[in-house]
């Protein structure tokens, strides 16, 4: 039976010759066999050789890198920004998996385990800073990355499970900030964490959400519990399954040009997927990880101090800076029903920029529509004032 296998090699066709049959009915392989490896004699290393025979897929994929081009233009810069939150992803996946051995996700040890790796674990100081800046470049690079793509149009026909995929990746990422928040079990994270998770108690149904996000009606070691296991187990898994789907797209449609550039002649050029722009990539990268470093140096994160459920919320509580519009909203509609009516407002404002992709028709004929464009600078100038504002108000 092995050796039957044998003619099946990976990628090329077996020889076609008859079966032979002895006297007593016993099926013997034909001598001779298809070339086991047809690809020897090729330039890959020895060990995509080795996986070719075995897989088939190394030099289909190669060739395929080799032939991706990526357009040169004025705002070629943008491409940059996807690969970049890519990079910071893989960092957290790293850190985390260093944090995990050390810290313990339960209300007695949470906070001890957090001082322990900040204090005691050789280098745990900086394993925990680069988590967290690292965090907050992430969502930041996908930002970017969400608004370039935007004014690029770059959603339109046939991209729009790219934008779809997207957008599911950007409220991971989102997720992940608001997960991770509570883990270090300090005073700020918890009270924050309150205020985060009764947001939907306004809304029709909404006990039974914040009852989903608790683990019950107040913020204690089951809401502990559930932030943790959604951090590290649930959107990680989901966020590499979109990733995954969202790169075979970028793979597969290439990357787009900003409408009518090509038309009017200001594609300077295409330059190889493979090697040139993923170099480029990673010089970005090592940029980033500088960056990283130097922000954990120099401007490591407070420790604090550790929760208690029973002591008075601190003075001006606020959520991460990426949820610093919404909160404002939140707390301007001071009218009746007002906190319900934002709330209304956010969503339907995400629903509309899920869609954005079926709704600019325009942009699918691949003309210019410069509504959709005054409706992407409305929503980031919204972003950026109120946030501004919490700054303001607040301070970082
Ligand atoms: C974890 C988050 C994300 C990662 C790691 C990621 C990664 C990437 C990468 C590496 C590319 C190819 C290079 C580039 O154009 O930058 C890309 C392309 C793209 N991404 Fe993302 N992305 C993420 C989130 C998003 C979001 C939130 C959106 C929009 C809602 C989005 C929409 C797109 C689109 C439309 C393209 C195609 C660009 C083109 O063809 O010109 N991505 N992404």
């Amino acid at each position: 039976m092995a050796e039957n296998n044998q003619n099946a090699v990976a990628g090329s066709a077996p020889a076609k010759q008859n079966p032979v049959v002895t006297k007593g009915g016993v099926y013997k392989p034909p001598v001779e066999r298809a070339d086991a490896n047809p690809y020897k004699d090729s330039r890959i290393s020895s060990v995509g050789a080795w996986l070719q025979e075995r897989f088939s897929v190394v030099i289909p994929v190669i060739d395929y890198l080799k032939k991706k081009e990526v357009p040169k233009h004025r705002l070629s810069f943008w491409y940059y920004f996807g690969g970049l939150g890519l990079f910071f992803f893989m960092v957290q996946i790293i850190t985390g998996l260093l944090l995990m051995q050390y810290y313990k996700p339960t209300t007695a040890e949470a906070f001890t385990s957090f001082v322990f790796i900040q204090k005691e674990v050789s280098f745990g100081w900086l394993v925990r800073q680069i988590h967290a800046w690292s965090a907050n470049l992430m969502v930041l690079m996908v930002f970017v990355h969400m608004f370039s793509s935007f004014f690029m149009k770059s959603y339109r026909k046939p991209r729009e499970l790219m934008w779809l995929t997207g957008s599911v990746l950007f409220v991971l990422t989102l997720g992940f900030g608001f997960t991770g928040y509570l883990l270090p079990w300090n005073e700020i994270a918890f009270f924050a964490t309150q205020v985060g998770t009764e947001v939907p108690k306004v809304a029709p149904g909404g006990a039974f959400i914040v009852n989903i996000l608790r683990g019950g009606e107040e913020v204690t070691g089951e809401t502990l519990t559930r932030m943790f296991s959604v951090h590290v187990v649930l959107l990680p898994g989901l966020l590499l399954l979109l990733l995954s789907a969202h790169l075979l797209l970028v793979q597969i449609l290439g990357t787009s040009a900003p409408i009518g550039y090509k038309e009017t002649g200001r594609i300077k050029g295409y330059e190889k997927f493979f090697p040139t722009f993923l170099a480029k990539d990673a010089i970005g990268w090592l940029i980033g990880f500088a960056l990283i470093l130097y922000l954990s140096v120099f401007f490591p994160g407070p420790i604090g101090n550790e929760a208690n459920p029973l002591a008075p919320a601190p003075m001006g509580i606020k959520p991460e800076w990426y949820f610093w519009a919404q909160f404002l909203m939140l707390k301007d509609f001071t009218f009746p029903n007002g906190e319900l009516m934002a709330i209304f407002i956010i969503t339907l404002g995400a629903a509309f920029w899920f869609f954005i992709p079926f709704l600019d028709h325009r942009a699918s004929r691949e003309e210019k529509s410069p509504i959709f464009t005054i409706i992407g600078l409305l929503y980031l100038a919204g972003l950026v004032i109120n946030t501004y504002r919490v700054f303001i108000e607040y301070g970082w």
